[in-house]
């Protein structure tokens, strides 16, 4: 009998032939599914969400991006209206904030010019209010400088940048004319002053003095220093100040005397109005102050004489206060040059006692006592 030959079924023969078979499907169906392998793969790696990461491919934007670093800013503007591929990069840079209106205002302010830099310095600085108007303004390349300042106040924000872009002053200067006041005419947005008594208090045509106020140490100067028997006073530090001054002047064979120390409100007024009848008001207000506007009612100002006249330029003893008094406590407080800033011509004599430590800050810093208090 024919031995019938029996097809043996080899195992192994068959997983030959069905295991590159398994590869071949597992292939194509990755290869099918490659982009979202690669999708999956990028939300575990970059820590971004799907639609981020379809959203970037689709735009047809390098995915790289996303490797850089997590960003939640990029993550919420991609797939909102204000997303624009050209801030790719700044997007990565801006820190998160959870505030309204966040994604709109970092489009606009991208758009305006600012950097990620910029933008993460507004938000961390300043308040809703201040945003939109920087948002509402055009753009200012200083932005950033002057955020930094010490002396920057955000309540003068929109001041500053009115300011800024109607002079010519650079940036620092503009912020410090401002923060005297200068963008507005003198004697307008006065404010009260709260302290009058503080040794620094400072007085000038936008800062006044309430009218009844009068200092409640006022001394009489000794009378070797009086100006030809007058009775100028000066608060108690001030006047004890001032005597040392003269004694040391004295020394120095300087004679100096107390022209026109504290004058009262109405002391003040009357002679405000005499200058006015005398020179017509707008000669009057270039050397006078108003009535509760003057430093000579705080007790604190002393107009300097020698023994013919109001200290003049020129004079020797002119000379010695400009390079002693501050070490005494003394400023010259209408400096030549600075009339726009003091409101004052230049006042020779006109000298303000705010302490020795103060006095050489202001003489080693070159400014008027306006710009000082301005950059304080
Ligand atoms: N002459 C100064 C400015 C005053 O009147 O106070
Ligand atoms: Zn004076």
């Amino acid at each position: 009998m024919k031995r019938q030959r029996k097809k043996k079924f080899s195992i192994k023969k068959t997983l030959r032939l069905v295991i590159p078979l398994l590869f071949i499907i597992l292939g194509i169906v990755l290869f099918i599914n490659k982009d979202n392998l690669h999708t999956y793969y990028l939300t575990k790696t970059t820590g971004y969400d799907e639609l981020t990461i379809t959203t970037i491919k689709d735009n047809n934007l390098n995915t790289a991006i996303l490797n850089k670093k997590y960003s939640k800013t990029l993550e919420s503007i991609i797939n909102s209206e204000y997303f624009n591929s050209e801030y790719l990069d700044e997007y990565l840079d801006i820190e998160y904030h959870d505030k309204d209106n966040f994604l709109s205002n970092i489009d606009a302010l991208l758009t305006l010019g600012y950097t990620s830099n910029d933008i993460n310095l507004i938000y961390n600085k300043l308040n809703d209010t201040s945003i939109n108007i920087i948002i509402n303004n055009t753009y200012l390349k200083d932005l950033s400088t002057i955020i930094n300042l010490s002396y920057f106040k955000e309540d003068n924000l929109e001041r500053y940048l009115k300011y800024i872009n109607s002079n010519d002053f650079d940036s620092e200067t503009a912020i410090i004319y401002v923060n005297i006041g200068l963008d507005n005419d003198y004697y307008s947005n006065v404010s009260s002053i709260e302290d009058p008594d503080d040794i620094l208090v400072l007085v000038n045509k936008y800062h006044k003095l309430s009218a009844d106020y009068i200092p409640s140490d006022l001394e009489t100067i000794n009378s070797k220093y009086q100006w030809y028997g007058r009775s100028n006073q000066l608060r108690k530090d001030a006047r004890l100040a001032f005597e040392e001054m003269c004694e040391a002047a004295t020394k120095d064979n300087i004679y100096i005397y107390a022209g026109s120390g504290y004058r009262s409100y109405a002391t003040q007024l009357t002679l405000y109005n005499n200058y006015v009848k005398r020179d017509g008001f707008a000669a009057a207000e270039t050397y006078s102050a108003r009535a509760s506007y003057s430093e000579h009612q705080t007790g604190l100002a002393m107009d300097i004489a020698n023994k013919t006249d109001f200290i003049s330029e020129g004079d020797k003893e002119y000379e010695w206060l400009i390079n002693n008094s501050y070490k005494y406590g003394f400023i010259l407080r209408y400096p030549k040059d600075k009339e726009k800033i003091t409101g004052y011509m230049y006042e020779e004599w006109h000298y303000r006692y705010v302490g020795i430590d103060t006095a050489k800050a202001v003489y080693d810093s070159g400014l008027t006592y306006d710009e000082f208090v301005a950059k304080s």
